[in-house]
């Protein structure tokens, strides 16, 4: 593990750890505040953010920010960051050699951010993060306190573009991680 963002940063720039550093266009690192105090965990770049070599920038990330306007979250304040740094062909998931190949990198970025709360995006996610045994249907909207970090998985937000009705539950889970970070 490095102890310096410059170092880990370094560590990363010819990252060729699975085969999607073939077809990338940029490493997509993360974004934010690096002191948060709230991170958010996605999948994987789609084609806007690896063109743009930020994560959610793209039609799944313009409806995040509007969800994080609705419950008052400023996206500069909290870290975001994805399971696997480059973009899966087609946006397909990332295979699982290549989530595991990614994930020292990703907990690297928690140990350095030392966020309190982390809100997983979709299933992906959620399974990389607290494993295969998992699924987002029930474990939606539920806390899961592990090592001193609390985990709020959610609908990944491309499942909104796909299911309107999926919108208030993310309304919801966010606004309950709202009201934990108000706790404090
Ligand atoms: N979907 C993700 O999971 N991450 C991004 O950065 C963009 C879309």
């Amino acid at each position: 593990m490095y102890q310096t963002w410059e170092e880990l940063e370094e560590s990363i720039k010819d990252c060729q750890k699975c085969k999607l550093y073939k077809m990338r266009q940029n490493i997509v690192f993360g974004t934010g505040n690096k002191n948060a105090k709230l991170m958010f965990i996605g999948e994987g770049p789609g084609a806007d953010e690896d063109r743009q070599g930020e994560p959610f920038v793209g039609r799944a990330g313009k409806l995040m920010n509007m969800a994080f306007e609705m419950v008052e979250i400023k996206r500069e304040e909290v870290y975001i960051a994805n399971i696997v740094k480059c973009r899966p062909p087609g946006n397909r998931n990332p295979e699982d050699d290549e989530a595991n190949a990614c994930m020292d990198y990703l907990r690297n970025q928690v140990m350095l951010v030392k966020p309190k709360i982390i809100v997983l995006l979709g299933s992906v996610a959620l399974k990389n993060i607290l494993g295969k045994e998992y699924g987002i249907t029930s474990a939606r909207g539920k806390w899961v306190e592990r090592k001193g970090i609390k985990y709020m998985p959610t609908w990944h937000p491309a499942a909104l573009l796909r299911d309107e009705s999926k919108k208030i539950d993310f309304i919801k889970d966010l606004m309950s991680v709202q009201e934990e970070l108000e706790r404090i």
